[in-house]
């Protein structure tokens, strides 16, 4: 598999969110940890080394099964 994974959009709504990657394969740990701050977008794909994303803080997130906050129970509209 090359980089042909779906995409996901992560857009902060308050300083220090963390966008961090987990690895793909028997050993699930974190590969990588970016910061946003609000305002910001990262654009990520999964891979061939990224098989999970974890989200921590206040984020709108979309992805090819919808739009979600990661704050509320309520989905984005
Ligand atoms: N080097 C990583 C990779 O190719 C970069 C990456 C892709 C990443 N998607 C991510 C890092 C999602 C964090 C979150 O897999």
């Amino acid at each position: 598999m090359s980089n042909t994974g779906d995409f996901v959009v992560i857009k902060a709504l308050e300083d220090g969110v963390n966008v961090i990657g987990l690895t793909r394969g028997t050993d699930t740990r974190f590969h990588h940890s970016e910061k946003l701050d609000t305002g910001e977008v990262m654009i990520a794909q999964f891979t061939e080394h990224t098989s999970a994303v974890k989200v921590r803080g206040k984020a709108l997130l979309q992805t090819s099964h919808g739009e979600m906050y990661t704050d509320t129970e309520t989905d984005a509209e």
